[in-house]
């Protein structure tokens, strides 16, 4: 059964990337414990326009938990105190009534912010661009059976091709590190036959990407799975330092 609840909201608020932000309080009664947090958003934002306020700018897409648009930090965790969760899949039923809610963008260097709770994470494109792709001619798609892969590859792969680049991991890091997003892409092809003939090229184009895009290093704090909506895992971050390290050996020599 559905109840309403009655919030304040304390929403971070910032016109533009050169201007300063700061925090604004809002009251926002009836909110059904059915509601999603961007319905609650969205309802909030009907209220401000009626108010003849600007409506807090905020970022969704699939709202499935699908595409990685969504994030921001509630409460001081990315995406919310629900694990393994986006904000879109965040529902009101986990607040109480009466609370008071804080909502702000994901604070990262890499990670300008736009306006309100929108950052650019353009960064994380750029990674992905540097090398997180088969360039090799395919051709058309084979019959399932005909490059085996073994189940527990299978699997592995699986778990790291769930990474939608959020930005979560690097959000959540003290030190802004995007170690979780670079190992997942890159440790996701290397697991596969089809991930091979790039496999070294691939693991120092987007290392390389990812230090010039200002992002932090890891000091294992593990705060990035704790965060990530898809539950990767930090063995990735131990995968990427060897596959990145076999790498820069291998091109050393050769
Ligand atoms: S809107 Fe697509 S993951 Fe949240």
């Amino acid at each position: 059964m559905s109840d309403n609840l009655r919030l304040t909201l304390r929403v971070w608020r910032q016109a533009g990337p050169n201007v300063r932000g700061g925090f604004e309080t809002y009251q926002i009664d009836s909110i059904s414990t059915d509601a999603s947090f961007l319905e609650m958003l969205d309802v909030l934002n009907e209220q401000l326009v009626t108010e003849g306020k600007d409506p807090v700018a905020f970022e969704s897409d699939c709202r499935e938990g699908i595409c990685g648009t969504c994030g921001c930090v509630v409460d001081g965790m990315a995406h919310g105190p629900e694990m393994g969760t986006t904000v879109c899949q965040l529902h009101m039923r986990v607040f109480r009534d009466g609370q008071t809610i804080t909502i702000e963008p994901f604070r990262a260097k890499a990670f300008p912010i736009i306006k309100d709770l929108v950052v650019d994470r353009d960064a994380y494109d750029r990674i992905q661009a540097a090398g997180g792709y088969n360039s090799v001619n395919c051709g058309n798609a084979p019959d399932a059976n005909s490059i085996l892969v073994g189940k527990d590859d299978a699997s592995d792969a699986f778990d790291a091709a769930a990474c939608i680049g959020c930005g979560a991991c690097a959000a959540a890091c003290k030190n802004g590190a995007a170690m979780l997003f670079v190992g997942a892409k890159v440790g996701h092809l290397s697991m596969l036959p089809q991930g091979q003939p790039e496999r070294q090229q691939r693991a120092i184009r987007m290392v390389t990407q990812m230090d010039e895009e200002g992002f932090g290093s890891c000091t294992n704090t593990l705060e990035c799975e704790a965060a990530c909506p898809k539950e990767i895992s930090t063995k990735w971050i131990q995968r990427l330092n060897s596959e990145f390290m076999r790498a820069s050996t291998t091109s050393r020599h050769h």
